[in-house]
């Protein structure tokens, strides 16, 4: 049987929507192949209804451009919550479209843009030499928990989250959405710690809000405030809002500087090229951002009939966008499954997605990057596997669930 063949027969059984899928190394075989062999890809029914899959660049773009006709109002992700709603529905920013997208994004748009990201720098610098320092220190560490404080630290001091608190976030945080991994998700006990942080979480919100109605601030809880007077959104929808926040900027950003280390042990070359030269920072950052991929898809509903690539799409079918893939297709990109700091390409990666659902975040999660690149650069000399690193059972986030690893200083 020829390679395509075999993939082929293979690929009948596998299941897209199974988390497992992503704990081999190797899955990115099976994207090289959908996007050579089947463009639009029919997964039927089997742990969850049935999708399309769009896997290259340009239907990636296109899809996720095109909010009109491929809306986000259902849910925005494959899992459990296809069969049993998703709560965010037609509430939530990422749940949204249209004029209420527009709106919504409007009560926090001015707290992202790259200007105000910029004044965190001091605060962001610190938690990551922290954390880097506190590693080396150990000499023997998890990765995944090394970085854990940074993306939690930079959402608290964007949100007006005093900084004696930013730990207290961060257990919060981590017991109550634990990890995008299908294992830690599916354990009963970890279900009801969860829902008990999570409650945690959301009177520490309304505690946040109710200082903030006393005395405002220029700070994302103030302007949360600021939209339940004017009528925006309710008080549930704003904590609605600040759990969006703290979720979606937490694991992505996390995995993103896991898989930038692991990128860098694995193309020595390239840690030295980038530790000598610190302009290549900012191309070094949306590298690591398309190699690694920390969101692997998201999901949208045909709001009318389209043809693609020969089939039809349905009305109310879902169309699973993975950026993943678009990230290493040879069409849009050079050499794609090379990892190189110094990249020039004439296209810009989609790891933070495209269109109106553009990540929000994309300034902080940049900055974030840079200057965890930047001190790992100045701070550690070398770094060696204990073991090989296991990946997380998720068909949302592209990471680890464990990276053991030795750290030497510089
Ligand atoms: C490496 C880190 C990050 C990655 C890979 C990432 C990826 C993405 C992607 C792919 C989307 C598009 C979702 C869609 O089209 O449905 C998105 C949207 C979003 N991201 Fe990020 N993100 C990152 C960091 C952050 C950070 C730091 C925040 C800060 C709070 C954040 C908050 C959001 C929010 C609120 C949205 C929804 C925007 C909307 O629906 O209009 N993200 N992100």
């Amino acid at each position: 049987m020829s390679p395509a063949t075999a993939v082929k027969s293979a690929l009948d059984h596998i299941d897209l929507a199974d988390p497992q899928v992503f704990t081999d190394p190797d899955h990115h075989r099976i994207f090289r192949y959908l996007r050579d062999h089947a463009p639009l890809h029919w997964n039927p029914e089997g742990s969850e209804p049935g999708f399309w899959s769009v896997t290259r660049y340009e239907d990636c773009l296109a899809v996720q451009k095109d909010g009109v006709t491929f809306s986000s109002a259902g849910t925005n992700t494959l899992g459990a919550q296809r069969w049993t709603g998703d709560e965010g529905s037609g509430r939530m920013l990422t749940h949204v479209d249209g004029p209420r997208h527009t709106e919504l994004r409007q009560i926090v748009n001015r707290a992202f843009t790259p200007r105000a990201i910029g004044r965190l720098e001091p605060y962001i610098r610190s938690v990551v030499v922290e954390s880097l320092d506190e590693a080396l220190e150990a000499g023997e560490v998890d990765f995944v928990d090394t970085v854990a404080l940074l993306p939690v630290a930079s959402i608290a001091a964007l949100l007006g989250i005093p900084k004696e608190d930013w730990r207290l976030l961060l257990n919060l945080t981590t017991a109550a959405f634990g990890s995008a991994d299908q294992d830690v998700q599916l354990s009963p006990s970890a279900r009801a710690a969860a829902a008990a942080a999570h409650a945690q979480l959301l009177l520490y919100c309304q505690d946040l809000m109710d200082q903030r109605r006393i005395a405002p601030r220029d700070d994302i809880v103030t302007r949360l405030v600021e939209a339940q007077r004017t009528g925006k959104l309710t008080e549930e929808d704003a904590m609605l809002f600040f759990d969006l926040l703290l979720l979606g900027g937490n694991e992505t950003t996390r995995h993103g500087a896991v898989g930038a280390l692991l990128a860098l042990m694995d193309h020595p070359d390239q840690w030295r090229r980038l530790r000598a030269d610190r302009g290549l920072l900012n191309p070094a950052v949306g590298e690591v951002l398309r190699y690694v991929s920390p969101s692997k898809h998201v999901l949208r509903r045909a709001e009318r009939d389209v043809e693609l690539h020969g089939q039809t799409v349905r009305a109310g079918q879902e169309v699973a966008i993975w950026h993943f893939s678009a990230n290493r297709d040879g069409r849009a990109f050079a050499d794609p499954d090379v990892f190189d700091v110094g990249r020039v390409s004439d296209v810009p990666h989609l790891a933070l997605g495209s269109g109106p659902h553009y990540c929000i975040g994309a300034a902080l999660a940049s900055l974030e990057l840079r200057l965890f690149l930047d001190e790992l650069c100045d701070r550690v000399g070398s770094a060696e596997l204990l073991e090989p690193p296991v990946r997380l059972a998720s068909t949302v986030i592209g990471g680890f669930k464990r990276a053991r690893v030795s750290l030497r200083p510089v």
